[in-house]
């Protein structure tokens, strides 16, 4: 008999009833140290007291309204991503799909505006996960998620992951965007050099298409820059962010240039609950925490702690570990051993991490993560290292 939630998810047999920082408690009353935070979603941990009070002081004045009238929340975050951002102009989504529903029909529109309606495809590239829903799918093109579910949206060119030479073959005058995560996080932690950003941008301008970054898992402040993209110094037209801007409460956002949101005029596009107060009120605070210079210099203090910690780790277990990769606190380690039997060790050992593509392991504290919870997850994961070792003799 099917369950009563439709089984798409493996879930671990775990139950958490509450969470504080860092930290976890199952129904059991075992704590856990959370170093996945729920995919890049609790970038300030579970129950930060600053969202909790802008959440509970929303939710006492009023929890919705229609975007057919103004949402003072919804203005004050737009207004400190268009200042801190490249972006002239935000959309606010309720997930990282609805953001790249809009990204792509903001690239199609834009052309089919400018007079070239045929200037409608994409490139992506291997790897890359923009959501479940048909423009998503089709983007990332991999089997996995597209079988059986045709016929797919149209649109898309999908090249392999750092080939220059298909991507420069690729540019002709039907390409609208080139669509790309700064830091592939489902594949695998996989960041793009700099370089390759910067080569992206040029290639972009030279050809007049439209950058699009897909910084859902990679952006607020998780590189160790408020957006991934910053490292390279060059910006997009067009940005897609969700996870950690809402903090743990269900938020999305397209940003984009005005000359990239242009053809979006009144009637374009729309969204029930986009923008919604109480998810606006969270993100105002989140955005006011993380985008704050001297957050995110403790951010990058303690992903080199981490990363060295981690380096140790690998060295420590040549069967396990291969190497440790990703920017920042999203980190990803690289395993020999199968990367789902190192998940379940951790768990044994009290400490939660996440598996992506390409065998490896993915770290994803929250972004004020204690040191001392950075020193006793890499012992926890040394545990358990040590235990898959162990069981692969
Ligand atoms: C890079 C990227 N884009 C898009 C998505 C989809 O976001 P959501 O699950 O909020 O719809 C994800 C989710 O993991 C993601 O990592």
């Amino acid at each position: 008999m099917i369950p009563s939630i439709l089984p798409t998810y493996s879930r671990a047999p775990l139950t958490f009833v509450s969470g504080e920082g860092s930290w976890l408690t199952e129904a059991d009353g075992r704590r856990f140290l959370d170093l996945g935070a729920g995919i890049a979603v609790n970038a300030l941990g579970h129950a930060h007291p600053a969202l909790v009070e802008a959440l509970t002081t929303q939710a006492n004045a009023l929890w919705h309204v229609s975007n057919l009238y103004n949402i003072p929340a919804q203005q004050k975050l737009a207004d400190a991503l268009v200042a801190q951002t490249f972006a002239d102009t935000v959309f606010f989504t309720n997930s990282g799909t609805e953001a790249c529903e809009l990204a792509v029909k903001m690239a199609r529109k834009y052309w089919y505006d400018k007079g070239q309606p045929e200037r409608t495809e994409i490139i992506t590239f291997t790897g890359s996960f923009h959501g479940r829903s048909s423009a998503g799918i089709a983007a990332a093109g991999s089997e996995k998620m597209v079988k059986g579910f045709g016929p797919l949206l149209p649109g898309f060119t999908h090249l392999e992951f750092g080939d220059h030479d298909a991507l420069n073959a690729a540019i002709s005058d039907e390409i609208a965007a080139i669509l790309v995560e700064p830091v592939q996080g489902e594949g695998g932690i996989r960041p793009l050099p700099d370089v390759c950003l910067k080569g992206l941008r040029d290639l972009c301008d030279q050809h007049g298409i439209l950058l699009i970054f897909d910084e859902v898992q990679c952006g607020m402040g998780r590189t160790g820059k408020l957006f991934a993209h910053e490292r390279a110094g060059i910006t997009p037209d067009i940005m897609m962010v969700a996870k950690g801007i809402g903090g743990g409460f269900p938020l999305g956002a397209v940003l984009a240039t005005e000359n990239a949101a242009s053809g979006m005029t009144a009637g374009t596009h729309g969204s029930t609950y986009g923008g919604n107060p109480l998810a606006c009120a969270v993100g105002a605070k989140v955005m006011e925490i993380v985008g704050d210079d001297a957050f995110l210099t403790e951010v990058n203090r303690k992903a080199g702690m981490m990363r060295q910690k981690l380096e140790g780790l690998v060295a420590a277990h040549p069967d396990v570990f291969e190497a440790v990769r990703g920017s920042g606190l999203m980190l990803g380690l690289k395993c020999k051993a199968t990367n789902s039997d190192v998940v379940a060790a951790g768990f044994a050992q009290g400490v939660l991490t996440v598996p992506a593509a390409d065998n490896v392991v993915r770290l994803l504290p929250a972004l004020n993560i204690t040191d001392a919870d950075i020193a006793l997850a890499v012992e926890k994961l040394d545990a358990a290292a040590s235990h898959v070792k162990e069981a692969n003799a």
